[in-house]
């Protein structure tokens, strides 16, 4: 009796010590979330593994949905699911479950999703309109097989904003009539014609289909054989209209990205400006436009249904010539900071402005450094505990100085204006961890200039653990790359090489976390 005793006491005491174990693991691994080495502190993150673009961003009822490409089992590429995240504020996040699985007709790449407030595909319910996701199915057998027609487009709805979906059961909406790459739909409603259209690329092009029920789709036209960059596979378009500043009449702006081919290497989005009726868009413009130099913003889209239309935009921070080799740990890669998009007419030129939201800006209260004047062929440094969560702003008209963030490993992050070259660099080849892949740190990332206000102009540069945005002009021209210094930096040196124009240091501010 008494043995017995003793071995339920055992068993007890052991469980007991398997319990707090647990428990104390729970605690250490919430501890590490979100504070591990590189984790971006204002920046979307996946809580861990794997993720690629941003998918589905759609508004409904008051919640920004950021749906995005992901691997739940590894930090490498895999399986492709849709993730899923969301924010009352497009500044915090809160992370959901896992939207869509794979099934039997692939894995599900990237798309879009829309409110049908109509109801026009029929998926509502009891006068709830539902949100509809419109996606690629890759088949991975297909293309194990040799086949050319792996890749369709399939559509599924929700009926409770977002946090369960049905796959609708006559999938694949879209067949494929053996075309390798034919991906990444788009579907915008389009008032003017009364019909949802839908924008894919097909590897060198891009295609236009329409509905009236966002089932059955209908051909329609397709674009860009002839014109803009074609140094790799088109994908992830996006088509919107956007009033041009200071003009009665909209134009349509085309957002391709294209993989490699972009101005400083690999991943890069170009954009187009034309015309579009519903069924077709043209533009006369014959060479690329990018929508950022840097080389870490790719596959970015804009949100459906913004209230007031803004065009807000997201992009993934990564580059697929590295994005599988990045010094993380627990997960991969971020997004960039939501931005505003804006289209202006500068020195004849329609271009598209990208800049963060209001809301991103005024979330840095703390200011670590006020205005301070940096004179005609002056040099300063500034000592500040951590810049790598901090936003800085500058002001000027000098189109000669370098800006050089230090840390104490002896590591610098360099940006350069150089008005003989009539070019903004980022040299990042001695901003840290670089070797892990031979393209991350070969080369400076060049930007011209040629369309930058002749007089003064901001630069705003926001800077987070492993990542750095550069907008100039507002945004009329940007740069946004990934940086894994082994330190934060602590110093940033002033170098006005410019004899005429002084420049203001406007401020430098402390970023928060936006991770509780
Ligand atoms: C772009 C992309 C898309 C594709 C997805 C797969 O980065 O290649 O064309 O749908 O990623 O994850």
């Amino acid at each position: 009796m008494q043995n017995k005793l003793l071995l339920i006491f055992l068993v007890f005491f052991v469980c007991a010590c398997k319990t707090k174990e647990k428990e104390e693991k729970t605690e250490k691994q919430l501890v590490e979330a979100f504070t591990e080495q590189y984790r971006p502190q204002f920046h979307f993150t996946p809580e861990e593994k794997w993720m690629n673009d941003p998918n589905g961003l759609v508004y409904h009822e008051g919640t920004y949905h950021l749906f995005f490409q992901y691997y739940p089992d590894d930090i490498v590429w895999g399986p492709m699911h849709w993730g899923h995240a969301i924010s009352t504020d497009m500044v915090h996040w809160e992370h959901k479950p896992i939207a869509l699985y794979p099934d039997g007709h692939g894995l599900i790449f990237s798309g879009s999703a829309v409110v049908d407030k109509e109801n026009t595909s029929g998926f509502g319910k009891d006068g709830k309109p539902p949100l509809v996701a419109i996606f690629t199915y890759h088949s991975m057998e297909g293309e194990k097989a040799g086949r050319n027609d792996f890749q369709t487009q399939g559509i599924a709805y929700s009926l409770d904003n977002g946090a369960t979906w049905t796959k609708y059961e006559g999938n694949p909406v879209i067949g494929n009539e053996g075309i390798r790459d034919f991906r990444d739909p788009k579907v915008f409603w389009h008032e003017g014609s009364q019909s949802w259209v839908l924008v894919l690329v097909a590897g060198d092009h891009a295609r236009f289909y329409t509905s009236k029920n966002l089932r059955e789709w209908e051909y329609r036209s397709s674009f860009g054989k002839n014109q803009g960059a074609h140094g790799g596979v088109w994908e992830c378009p996006d088509l919107f209209p956007l009033f041009v500043e200071g003009e009665e009449e909209p134009k349509w702006v085309l957002l391709i990205s294209i993989n490699p081919g972009a101005p400083n290497g690999g991943s890069g989005t170009q954009y187009f400006v034309g015309e579009f009726d519903g069924n077709r868009f043209i533009s006369d413009q014959k060479e690329p436009k990018w929508l950022d130099y840097g080389t870490d913003n790719y596959a970015g889209v804009t949100y459906n249904n913004v209230p007031n239309d803004d065009r807000i935009f997201i992009g993934w921070m990564s580059n697929w010539d590295y994005a599988r080799d990045t010094p993380t740990k627990k997960w991969r890669s971020a997004m960039t900071l939501p931005r505003r998009l804006t289209l202006g007419r500068h020195k004849g030129e329609y271009l598209l402005a990208n800049y963060p939201l209001p809301q991103i800006a005024t979330l840095a209260a703390t200011e670590l450094l006020g205005s301070t004047k940096i004179s005609t062929e002056g040099a300063q440094t500034f000592s500040i505990a951590n810049l790598n969560q901090s936003q800085i702003r500058l002001r000027t008209a000098s189109k000669d100085f370098e800006l050089v963030f230090k840390n104490d490993m002896g590591e610098t992050l360099e940006l350069t204006m150089d008005s003989n070259s009539n070019a903004f660099l980022l040299d990042r080849m001695n901003s840290g961890q670089v070797n892990f892949q031979p393209e991350f740190g070969n080369k400076k990332h060049y930007m011209p200039i040629e369309f930058l206000t002749d007089g003064h102009y901001e630069i705003d540069i926001y800077l987070d653990w492993s990542s750095i945005e550069v907008f100039l002009d507002r945004g009329l021209l940007a740069m946004t790359d990934q940086i894994f210094p082994s330190q934060p930096y602590t110093a940033l040196e002033v170098h006005n090489n410019d004899g005429e124009e002084a420049m203001e240091l406007v401020f430098v501010k402390k970023m928060p976390s936006i991770w509780p």
